[in-house]
């Protein structure tokens, strides 16, 4: 797959990633909370995790549907994950993929509500009933349910609010990362290979694939907090510093932060070349993205 090629793939994918949202994310839900759903999950957004799934379903082969609604629930998941993570409780933003953010919009209860709901929905959508086999069904509801709990993005969360104004050591902030970012990014990545037949081998690849990739992630998002202008980021830059949050920033220093990215990275591609998968290069070049990006 050369550069066109995987403009075109991604371009074809996020189509269908948002044609499915716009379809499955309710216009009709009570007292507004569907329009706040939407307005939270819809139009806007990298769509990484999702196209991270449907790249890895296309490695392994399987079901196409299950990916689809793999991808669409952890969208639902990060979605949440951010209009909780705005909230004046949490990091107080206004600014989110260049909006006001949900609370501020819709005020506190229903972006509460709305979290919540999205949340309900990622687990809805991943169990259809009918077109999808019910093992594979209750494997995808148990990855993500893991990714998103306390031993992940929940529990990740905690401990980066325990952490304000303290001196974190490396191995801490390298735990915070891994689970409030890195497990979402890495179940997206299994879930993917879930759809389809895995050897041991390449499952255990995969997953070393996808926890590279998930920390190389929060690393550079760090990163991009202090050297992106909030235009580039459609979010507010700096936030970090003035919330005197525990950074790879911060710890290491920038240009430490920004080799420590880089070695993620040359991990991940090293873990997808052991993966032996030959239609993998989808993978690669997102895992190259989430490096070298401006946003
Ligand atoms: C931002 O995630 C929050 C983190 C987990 C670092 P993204 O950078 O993927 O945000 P969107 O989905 O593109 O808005
Ligand atoms: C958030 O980390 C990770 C989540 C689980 C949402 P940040 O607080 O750094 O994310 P941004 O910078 O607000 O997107
Ligand atoms: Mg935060
Ligand atoms: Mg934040
Ligand atoms: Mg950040």
């Amino acid at each position: 797959m050369m550069a066109g090629e995987f403009a075109r793939w991604s371009a074809d994918r996020l189509a269908e990633v948002e044609a499915a949202l716009e379809a499955w994310v309710p216009v009709d839900a009570p007292a507004g909370l569907g329009e706040a759903m939407r307005y939270g999950v819809l139009d806007g957004g990298k769509r990484l995790r999702p196209l991270l799934v449907l790249a890895a379903r296309e490695a392994v082969g399987g079901s196409a549907d299950a990916a689809l609604r793999a991808a669409v629930a952890v969208e639902l998941i990060h979605a949440y994950s951010l209009v909780h993570d705005d909230m004046p409780c949490m990091d107080n933003d206004v600014l989110r993929r260049g909006k006001p953010t949900v609370h501020v919009k819709y005020g506190q209860a229903q972006a509460m509500l709305a979290g919540d709901a999205m949340q309900a929905l990622a687990f809805e959508v991943l169990t259809p009933g009918e077109g999808v086999d019910a093992a594979l069904q209750a494997r995808l509801c148990s990855l993500l349910a893991r990714s998103a709990g306390h031993a992940g993005m929940a529990g990740g969360q905690a401990i980066d609010l325990a952490s304000i104004g303290k001196p974190l050591s490396e191995a801490q902030l390298r735990d915070m990362h891994r689970r409030k970012t890195g497990a979402l990014l890495q179940a997206s990545v299994l879930m993917g290979a879930a759809c389809g037949k895995t050897t041991a081998a390449t499952w255990s690849a995969l997953s070393d694939f996808g926890a590279a990739l998930g920390l190389a992630f929060q690393v550079v998002d760090d990163i991009l907090d202090v050297t992106q202008p909030s235009e580039t980021l459609g979010k507010t830059a700096g936030k970090d510093e003035d919330s005197n949050k525990p950074t790879y920033v911060s710890v290491l220093g920038l240009e430490p932060a920004r080799r420590y990215a880089l070695a993620l990275r040359d991990d991940a591609q090293s873990a997808l070349r052991r993966s032996g998968l030959n239609g993998a290069v989808a993978l690669s070049i997102l895992a190259d993205k989430v490096v070298d990006r401006e946003n």
